[in-house]
């Protein structure tokens, strides 16, 4: 027997004692006396004792059948990790804003938009969905044409899953979101987190996970942006059961933690991982032979086996043998701690060094692509250098920064903003949640796919690596995307002017500290 059975245990008999018991005398008895059954037992009759008996058999069968049958299953479809589809269809779905222009080579794009519409289109039970953000209507946005536009028509979909008959789950962190409201007013269960209790953090995981069968994991979430004017990407897997149990568990795991103030020490085996970093699932994408797993974070949120994020990333980076293409909003080896009631900057090094070990160590080729909008980080720039200096008269070492960057006159900051957060190396993707900001993965929850693949590129073929990989040389290639050295001249190649330079750590004054370094690295004449 485990821990966790003798709770079910203790639980069903406790609540089979309350239930089954009808005897006016013993009622009141539980009334004067909390739940001392013993006393009662000891001044009743050889019936109630008869009774009690039968009761205890009773509750112990219950239990028994609770720890054989999951708790879960009733939900399950039938499905077991035994007899679980592992032949799966992957696509690549990506948004791109229209004011961007790329060289497409002939490789259309999926649109995220189109990706969830299709997920909706296979829905006939269940759909249940994380995001850290719910706005999808903008309800302030009069422009024409509304760029709001796809988020309104998905939102409208979501509102009548409710007449198909499919059930629509959520989870979230968001404590007053006005379409949560609304979609819990059409029938959908949303279950609260309080990130705030558990980690100070919020729910930032996002991913649809669609009759146990198909799922969507990546940037976008279900904001309005997400498909129109932020640049986002992220996989469907289709026909995957075994993925989709999988990443159910992780939902399995937030939903549990509604209204709760404290997380279990003791789980249910149904929230344990069925794969990780040393048993990847085996399976077929899109007929290639291939691995895969989810991993999580915080560490706080990884139940039983279940892969970190940060672990998954680092054996994605350290199998790598000859390239590794990363592209992340914010790139930040620092991680800010409460110590005794004040906040402390840390230098964190988890992804860092293994990068600076795969690059110089073991020659591989590490490109960089970063957004650079009105929240990047001053420091950033000197940890790039960092990272770039590595390389300085070394033989067969490559280490490149690019900065991705749209100049818009507009308010919100998000227009425009590469919002991607993966990695591709020779053989295998890594999508997830997070930038890689130290900070993020301490506190915040979110989830990674990890995919990898057997063989040369040569051999297997035409396959979501590649897929993946062209995608980020075309951005990367792209006028967007700049080193840090162009990034401070204008347009036409003139240097900025102090004055014009002293302008971008404007973006930073709420923080003093931060827009005096940012200004030290402008304006000196400290050059990448
Ligand atoms: C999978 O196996 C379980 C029990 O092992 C069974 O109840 C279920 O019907 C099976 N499902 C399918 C689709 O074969
Ligand atoms: C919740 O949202 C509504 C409408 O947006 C607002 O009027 C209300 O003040 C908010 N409540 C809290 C506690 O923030
Ligand atoms: C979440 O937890 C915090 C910290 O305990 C508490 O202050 C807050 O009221 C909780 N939020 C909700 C919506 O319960
Ligand atoms: C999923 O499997 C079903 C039945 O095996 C098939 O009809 C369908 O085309 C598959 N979907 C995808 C996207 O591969
Ligand atoms: C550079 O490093 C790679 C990876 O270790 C290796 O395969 C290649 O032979 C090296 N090239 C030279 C010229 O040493
Ligand atoms: C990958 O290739 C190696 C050697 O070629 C082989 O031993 C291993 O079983 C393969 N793994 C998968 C998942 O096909």
């Amino acid at each position: 027997r485990s821990e966790c059975e003798h709770e079910w245990l203790s639980v069903s008999m406790s609540g089979i004692g309350s239930s089954a018991t009808h005897d006016p005398k013993i009622d009141k008895q539980k009334r004067m006396d909390g739940s001392n059954y013993l006393v009662v037992i000891g001044t009743t009759q050889q019936k109630c004792i008869a009774i009690f008996a039968l009761v205890c058999c009773f509750a112990v069968l219950v239990a028994l059948i609770f720890s054989s049958v999951d708790i879960w299953g009733d939900d399950e479809d039938g499905i077991t990790e035994e007899n679980c589809s592992k032949d799966c269809h992957i696509v690549l779905v990506e948004n791109i804003p229209d004011d961007l222009s790329f060289s497409m080579d002939g490789r259309p794009h999926l649109p995220v938009s189109v990706g969830f519409h299709t997920l909706l289109d296979q829905a006939k039970h269940s759909i249940e969905v994380v995001s850290s953000a719910w706005d999808l209507n903008s309800w302030d946005l009069e422009t024409i044409p509304n760029p709001a536009k796809q988020g309104q028509l998905l939102f409208q979909r979501l509102l009548r899953l409710k007449s198909r008959g499919v059930k629509l789950k959520i989870a979230s962190s968001l404590t007053n979101s006005t379409e949560l409201k609304a979609l819990a007013a059409h029938n959908a269960e949303v279950h609260f987190v309080n990130m705030t209790l558990f980690t100070r953090g919020g729910l930032h995981s996002s991913f649809w996970i669609v009759d146990r069968k198909h799922i969507y994991i990546g940037s976008a979430d279900m904001d309005w942006r997400s498909l129109s004017k932020r640049k986002e990407l992220g996989v469907v897997v289709y026909n995957c059961s075994c993925l989709a149990l999988d990443l159910h568990r992780v939902f399995s795991f937030y939903w549990q933690l509604h209204e709760r103030d404290y997380i279990p020490s003791i789980w249910s085996k149904r929230v344990t991982a069925l794969y990780g970093k040393n048993n990847a699932l085996q399976l077929q994408l899109n007929s290639t032979p291939a691995t895969a797993y989810v991993s999580t974070s915080p560490e706080l949120f990884c139940s039983k086996d279940r892969t970190r994020d940060v672990d998954a990333i680092y054996q994605v980076i350290q199998s790598a043998k000859t390239f590794i293409f990363i592209s992340v909003t914010d790139y930040l080896p620092l991680v800010k701690r409460s110590f005794r009631g004040t906040s402390v900057t840390r230098y964190w090094s988890s992804i860092d060094e293994v990068i600076r070990e795969a690059v110089v160590l073991r020659g591989v080729k590490v490109r960089l692509l970063i957004s650079f909008w009105k929240k990047t980080h001053p420091l950033t720039f000197n940890f790039v250098t960092s990272l770039k200096s590595l390389c300085v008269q070394l033989y067969n070492c490559s280490l490149e920064v690019r900065f991705f960057s749209h100049k818009e006159q507009n308010d919100d900051i998000q227009l425009g903003l590469n919002h991607n957060k993966y990695m591709v190396t020779d053989n295998a993707v890594y999508i997830g949640n997070h930038d890689w900001v130290g900070s993020d993965f301490a506190i915040n929850a979110g989830v990674g796919l990890v995919v990898k693949m057997n063989g040369s590129a040569e051999d297997r073929g035409v396959t979501i690596l590649e897929h993946v990989k062209a995608t980020f040389e075309r951005d990367w290639r792209s006028r967007y995307a700049q080193t840090a050295a162009a990034l401070l001249l204008l347009p036409g190649g003139k240097e900025a002017t102090a004055a014009e330079r002293k302008g971008w750590g404007r973006y930073h004054h709420g923080n003093r500290l931060k827009a005096k370094l940012f200004r030290r690295f402008c304006c000196s004449n400290f050059r990448i």
